[in-house]
């Protein structure tokens, strides 16, 4: 070998290795998992989302009219509905958020060309054609198969509007709203699910301080009743209260204490609590796309205080509540950026990239560790608006990273939470200290572990090492999902960026060994 092959080998052979370098230096982080040691199940809700009447959220998002020459079934596009039944969608909030306590249910149900034009005062004053009303949303609830989540107008409604409202949906008996809805086509009652007593009272649903609240509350749970004989006993209409949107803990204090003290007259079954990610706080300034390392650990790091967040919360409903009868419904959650440039500012569009995908895995894990208190969340929201599902333009429908997060969870729905010991490490960048990763396991029905892994740091890789007690493992399958960069995305014309791929897993002798790509959620199937 002449000396310029021999210098021309080296350079090679330290090139090559340079390049294995980040996966041979990668931390290695232990997991140990006891699938003997399983806790609450991870209730299916959590999984649930949240549609408004908010800029392109119902209208273009998911109402085209019958008359579209976008594909759509009795108006409602169909594009949209094939991608939402693969997330098994289990419940839906409509029509608000803020709208709903503007919202008067009579504009909205039969013949589409008689109803009223109305102006939509909660989100950017636009004319709202009330197309999309109480039996559209039901039919796109039958069509994606799901469950509908109905909040009532306790801001600007009555006990009486609302108890109607009930009645047009859910009495069986020929009463004359029953008959109403008959003749609207649907001589059937419907099932509803969740019902919300109203939506951030203390703020936009009416400024309430929380002793005001309370009375209304009661007013409501004692008035406004399903009729429908299907949900007497174990498919009864859960009754959300509302609950707090800032870390203190009065509203729900108040609102404990007088369920505490509830008699037969009255009831509730939940208390909502929402929490946005805000990187910088209101006005939302963090940009959803083009946005720099810097602001990628900020919106992590923010978005993890939702642990400290319930953890107080739960402490005051274990008090009046240590059965954990009332869940805490966490139904509205998720990023709220700055909205795009060129966009309607009241119809808050945002982009979505791996950092939401990131983000939202780190709310669903936090989630299930409180299995045994959040029962219920929905993430903000479906589509067009803040963290969405789906982004549309027209005809045309991009899946967002955040999708594919919920679609990779999906195995989880009402999987038994299985809990994981670890030391996550620590990802610093910028003076922002995070977990290195998180991970969360839990046990399904036909007896395999799942287990879901996130990566947060941004430029290495992480070997996990997992040791799985109360199983023979055997065998393993997973998806990861990561991009090349923070602010990945997908788009319409590039729409398979950020999309799951397999990993490759190995399991043997009682241990699984994987890693994890930077920037990445993984989730992994072991069989036994
Ligand atoms: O999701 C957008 C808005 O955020 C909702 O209408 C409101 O409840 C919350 O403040």
């Amino acid at each position: 070998m002449d000396i310029v092959y021999r210098l021309r080998f080296l350079s090679r052979t330290l090139l090559l290795l340079a390049s294995a370098v980040p996966f041979l230096s990668a931390q290695t982080i232990h997991l140990s998992i006891d699938s003997s040691k399983a806790g609450a199940t991870i209730d299916r809700n959590i999984f649930g989302q949240f549609a408004e009447n908010l800029g392109h959220g119902l209208y273009e998002g998911i109402w085209v009219g019958p008359d579209s020459s976008i594909p759509n079934t009795r108006g409602i596009r169909k594009d949209v509905v094939a991608a939402l039944r693969e997330l098994h969608v289990p419940n839906v909030r409509w029509p608000g958020g803020c709208f709903a306590d503007q919202y008067h249910w009579r504009k909205g149900i039969g013949p589409r060309d008689k109803r009223p034009a109305t102006v939509n005062s909660a989100w950017g004053d636009v004319i709202d054609t009330n197309a999309f009303g109480t039996d559209e949303f039901m039919d796109f609830i039958q069509q994606i198969g799901s469950t509908p989540y109905v909040s009532v107008n306790v801001g600007s409604g009555t006990p009486q509007e609302a108890a109607e409202w009930l009645e047009y949906m859910t009495a069986a008996a020929p009463t004359t709203l029953a008959k109403e809805r008959a003749a609207n086509g649907h001589p059937e009652p419907y099932k509803i699910g969740m019902l919300g007593i109203g939506n951030e009272s203390w703020d936009c649903g009416g400024a309430m301080t929380p002793d005001y609240y309370v009375s209304q509350m009661k007013v409501y749970s004692r008035f406004v009743l399903n009729m429908n004989p299907a949900q007497r006993g174990k498919d009864q209409m859960l009754k959300i209260a509302v609950g707090p949107g800032t870390p203190d803990t009065e509203w729900t204090e108040a609102v404990m204490k007088a369920w505490n003290k509830h008699s037969w007259a009255w009831n509730i079954n939940g208390l909502s609590l929402h929490w946005y990610t805000v990187p910088n706080g209101f006005p939302p300034s963090t940009k959803s796309e083009n946005f720099s390392l810097d602001d990628y650990v900020k919106s992590l790091k923010s978005t993890l205080f939702m642990e400290d967040f319930l953890r107080k919360q739960e402490e005051v409903m274990d008090r009046y509540d240590p059965d954990k009868k009332v869940t805490l419904s966490v139904d509205e959650w998720g990023a709220w950026y700055a909205p795009l440039s060129g966009s309607n500012p009241a119809f808050l569009v945002q982009q979505n990239s791996i950092r939401d995908a990131i983000l939202a895995s780190l709310n669903l894990n936090i989630f299930a560790r409180h299995a045994g208190r959040v029962r219920m969340a929905n993430i903000a929201q479906m589509i067009n608006v803040l963290q969405a599902m789906i982004l549309t333009d027209k005809e045309k429908l991009v899946l967002t990273p955040t999708y594919y997060t919920f679609k990779m969870y999906v195995p989880f729905q009402d999987a038994t939470f299985v809990p994981v010991s670890f030391d996550a490490g620590n990802y610093t960048h910028g003076g922002v200290s995070l977990p290195r990763v998180d991970a969360m396991a839990a046990k399904t029905q036909d007896g395999k572990l799942l287990l879901e892994m996130t990566n947060l740091d941004a430029e290495k890789p992480v070997n996990i090492d997992a040791d799985l007690a109360g199983m023979q493992a055997r065998s393993a399958t997973g998806e990861t999902l990561t991009g090349t960069a923070v602010d990945s995305i997908n788009t319409f014309d590039a729409p398979n960026r950020v999309t799951p791929k397999p990993i490759v897993v190995r399991v043997e002798g009682g241990k699984l060994s994987v890693t994890l790509e930077p920037r990445s959620v993984t989730v992994i199937s072991i069989e036994q």
